[in-house]
């Protein structure tokens, strides 16, 4: 039986200090529900994995982790095996080379990138110590899952240490076309795609990312490819297209559940005679939230029928506070929340609600439940999970106005597609969505939630995985023959 290794900069979990205590907050994003749900509802593959280890880098003290690892708190089935990075080289490795290199580049956002040679080298030995740690307790045998962007260097490191061993790599942001990626100095460039390349199957979230990373495969690296196999020193690593989905049935639940319900009995009394539209964030400038609050406005001086009959409850959740580029969005923003909110308020009305805090899972969905319409509208995603949940959150109506922009767009082609830089399209959009006939809401909805359905988070793990042990049989089966 093989043991299956994930590895990722976060850990399920984070560890929170206060005056109080030490506290552990169990994380929820994409990849967590993914692994978890894998897990809970065994089937024959997911039962080969006989133990689960999760290496994740650490953002408390050693003494700190140390004094909550056996408590009853951390809720974890995984082993967990924590990197401990130095303070400083964590912050060049985290705010810098990932977050202000690598994100801005990758969704399209060259003139914020900071192309610095200290961020490389924080990166590159942080990648070095993930590597350092997952030897530390690999067996041969063992399946090793690495994730994202802030890792491209460590699949190429483990190979060199561990030549046998099974390694899949997936990207959840989007790979960014050759013209794009190729403003990257060349020693960085080179070590990302030679980093990536250390991976047996390499996974993507649509198809466009598939190509462009083999594109620049081929123009840096000069690899031959067959289709989506790609020959690299005297190896064949298979790229793949895997759209992650949601946990479908967590969220077709939080529909009868008794907390939730009461959130939603109390939004829907207080906006009886209004429209809601929601949205959700974390504080990022790929999410466009300038020109989505643009295009409200838009509509409300477009469809002034529509003043005192609407109200967009606007929710961003706090994320990489320490980067210039976020704060100032920051500022930005709210400057816009009260423009808004003090043309078009009357003394009965408010048209936006803006909040700047995290949602419990509860109150996550009541709100998408009672939304008429979503508003989500990033410049660029490379997926885009809220999208999904608020299509499978609806019971009888609602409408997603979606950024053509995103990875989920070419899924969820029901969906009120718009440009987000384009504010009348938006408004226009807005004006659809809220216009749009309930027979013709269902039918949409209907279609989109038999896709997340068949198509779900287990799904994705699981054809991920099996690709992965195909691939790694078919590179054994060469070797023979
Ligand atoms: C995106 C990335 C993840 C990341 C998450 C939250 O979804 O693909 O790798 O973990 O954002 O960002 P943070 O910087 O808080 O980990």
């Amino acid at each position: 039986m093989s043991r299956l290794i994930i590895v990722s900069n976060r850990l399920p979990f984070t560890i929170e200090k206060n005056e109080e205590g030490i506290f552990v907050r169990q994380s929820s994003g994409g990849l967590v529900s993914a692994i978890k749900s894998y897990f809970e509802r065994p089937d024959k593959q997911s039962t080969d994995y006989s133990d689960k280890i999760w290496v994740g880098s650490m953002d408390a003290a050693e003494e700190d982790w140390n004094a909550v690892k056996d408590g009853p708190d951390l809720l974890t089935d995984f082993r967990v095996e924590p990197v401990f990075p130095d303070r400083e080289q964590y912050e060049d490795y985290y705010n810098g080379f990932s977050n202000s290199t690598l994100w801005p580049l990758f969704h399209y956002f060259p003139t914020l990138v900071d192309y610095k040679k200290d961020y490389f080298e924080a990166y590159r030995d942080v990648n070095q110590q993930f590597a350092e740690t997952i030897a530390k307790v690999y067996q041969p045998g063992d399946t090793i899952w690495v994730h994202d962007y802030q890792l491209m260097l460590l699949p190429q490191i483990l190979r060199e240490a561990l030549p046998n061993a099974t390694i899949g790599f997936f990207l959840h942001i989007p790979f960014p076309s050759y013209e794009i990626f190729r403003l990257l100095p060349s020693r960085w460039k080179r070590a990302l795609l030679h980093g990536t390349l250390g991976a047996d199957l390499v996974g993507f979230h649509t198809h466009d990312y598939v190509q462009h990373f083999i594109q620049s495969c081929k123009m840096i690296l000069k690899v031959e490819n067959q289709f989506t196999d790609i020959l690299y020193k005297e190896r064949v690593i298979k790229t793949e297209l895997f759209p992650i989905g949601i946990d479908y049935q967590k969220f077709r639940d939080a529909i009868t559940d008794e907390e939730t319900v009461g959130i939603a009995t109390s939004l829907e009394e207080k906006f009886y005679n209004q429209k809601i539209i929601f949205s959700v964030d974390r504080l990022d400038y790929t999410k466009g939230l300038d020109y989505r609050l643009d295009g409200y406005e838009e509509f409300l001086s477009r469809y002034p029928e529509w003043r005192e009959r609407v109200v967009f409850i606007l929710n961003i959740v706090p994320s990489r506070s320490m980067i210039s580029a976020y704060m100032k969005r920051k500022s930005r923003i709210e400057e816009k929340v009260s423009t808004i909110n003090g043309k078009f308020s009357s003394l009965h009305w408010q048209p936006l609600i803006y909040r700047y805090n995290h949602l419990s899972f509860e109150e996550l969905c009541a709100l998408y439940q009672v939304a008429d319409a979503a508003l989500i509208t990033p410049l660029r995603d490379g997926m885009n999970l809220v999208a999904k949940e608020y299509v499978a959150s609806c019971i009888d109506k609602g409408v997603l106005i979606l950024s053509e922009l995103t990875g989920a767009a070419s899924e969820l082609s029901e969906a009120v597609l718009v440009n987000p830089t384009d504010v009348e399209e938006v408004a226009d959009g807005i004006a659809t969505a809220l216009t749009m006939h309930p027979i013709e809401q269902r039918s949409r909805l209907s279609n989109m939630q038999r896709r997340l359905a068949s198509y779900d988070v287990f799904k994705w793990t699981s054809d991920f995985l099996g690709c992965l042990k195909e691939t790694k049989a078919e590179q054994e089966n060469l070797k023979i023959s």
